[in-house]
């Protein structure tokens, strides 16, 4: 047993697990982990177990329950509120997906290909243009994903810079005060958006649920302003960091890359292996409703549970060499998009983006590399989503 391993911990290296998770990976496939306040819980790390776990009915996702885990300070600031999808259970849950599923599907996604190509393509212009040097988190990982959430939800790209700073508040914290803080000033411009959408009707996301959902009772302000926080805050930070880390990781891959360049026709399976092997949603959480035997361990009724992704994606008995990135793995059954009902409602957009933005800028820019020592590039800590703070690159 590993009592002692402290969870969340910061990474040694931006795409590796955390070294001092390696006793996890040893007693698989569950195991206890200490949070910040104290409190002793599972963590799962084995590949069927978090399977089988996420797929269970009997775990809840419910935030507001007193016996949800909190992994750090700053989360303390996001549970006296509802988060929507991912943090409701059935049947508000069920409910509240099934009014979004269909603006996520492959058929939907795939007609805002062309979009996404056209931002990619102005973004890197712009590059090009101010070049041959960018910080390109900046300049390019956090726009395209931005500039397609605000589209597609029909939120005024204008805004840009208040909502991803009320993003960062949100899931970088510190401090409680100021992350609930960040959620009501973020939650206080959706609600005025919202009721303009009542009277001024546009063609996003946003204004086909005031129209189809808001108008009919179905739903009300406050639920839709909490799914459209959880789509804008969703929909841009987690792709952001792939983009980042995934640039990052094939530049210290020259192999791979090298062979991607090669036949651009494997970029839907590269984009699959850099979600196994960077993990950036690094620590799903769950409360156990009732007792469970899983794994030889009996969970108890009020467990907290948390799912280390970046141990599970490289669970030796799935993934063979589970620490080489590798196209062409037999096995592409990661949890990088979670398992089970809450599983990714964006996956389908968030694969898009990353096959156009990653092909783009490595077609577009041949030359491009690191403009400083790896060593030195800073990357996020441990208790958020994983990815790089800046990214200094030239061509
Ligand atoms: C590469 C980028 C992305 C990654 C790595 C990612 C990862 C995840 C993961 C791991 C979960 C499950 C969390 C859990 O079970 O506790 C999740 C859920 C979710 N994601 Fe993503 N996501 C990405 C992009 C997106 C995009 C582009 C959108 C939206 C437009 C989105 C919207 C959501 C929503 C709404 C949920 C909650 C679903 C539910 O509870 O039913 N995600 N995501």
């Amino acid at each position: 047993m590993s009592e002692t391993v402290a969870f969340p911990q910061d990474r040694t290296c931006p795409y590796h697990p955390p070294t001092a998770y390696a006793p996890l990976r040893e007693s698989r496939p569950l195991s206890r982990v200490t949070l910040f306040d104290g409190r002793s819980v599972w963590v799962v790390t084995g590949h069927a177990e978090a399977r089988a776990l996420l797929g269970d009915g009997r775990l809840s996702a419910d935030r507001q329950n007193v016996s949800f885990p909190t992994p750090t300070r700053r989360f303390k600031g996001l549970q006296n509120r509802r988060t929507a999808l991912l943090g409701v259970d059935d049947p508000v849950h069920n409910a509240q997906r099934r009014m979004l599923i269909p603006s996520f599907t492959l058929k939907r996604t795939a007609a805002l290909r062309p979009r996404i190509q056209e931002t990619v393509d102005r973004l890197i212009d712009a590059m090009v243009a101010a070049g041959p040097r960018a910080e390109l988190v900046s300049a390019f990982a956090l726009p395209v994903p931005s500039m397609v959430i605000c589209a597609l939800l029909g939120v005024p790209y204008a805004d840009h810079e208040f909502f991803e700073a009320q993003s960062r508040r949100l899931l970088r914290g510190p401090e409680p005060a100021d992350v609930e803080a960040a959620r009501e000033e973020l939650n206080g411009y959706l609600a005025d958006l919202i009721e303009r959408k009542r009277t001024e009707r546009g063609d996003g996301l946003l204004d086909e649920l005031v129209a189809r959902r808001l108008e009919t009772g179905e739903t009300d302000v406050e639920e839709l302003v909490s799914l459209a926080a959880i789509l804008l805050i969703a929909g841009h930070e987690t792709t952001a960091n792939m983009i980042s880390l995934g640039t990052f990781t094939l530049l210290r891959h020259p192999e791979q890359l090298a062979e991607l360049r090669a036949d651009p026709s494997l970029m839907p399976l590269a984009v699959e292996e850099l979600m196994r092997f960077l993990s950036i949603a690094d620590g799903m959480l769950r409360v156990a409703t009732e007792d469970i035997e899983i794994g030889g361990e009996r969970i108890r009724a009020d467990d907290g549970i948390v799912f280390s992704t970046s141990v599970i994606n490289r669970d030796e008995a799935v993934f063979a060499e589970p620490d080489v990135l590798d196209w062409h793995r037999p096995d592409r059954h990661h949890l990088g998009f979670g398992f089970g009902v809450h599983q990714c409602l964006g996956q389908n957009l968030a694969r898009a983006e990353m096959e156009i933005a990653l092909g783009t800028l490595f077609e577009r820019l041949p030359g491009l590399r690191l403009a400083e020592d790896p060593d030195r590039i800073p990357f996020k800590p441990g208790d958020t989503i994983q990815g790089m703070i800046e990214l200094p690159v030239a061509w």
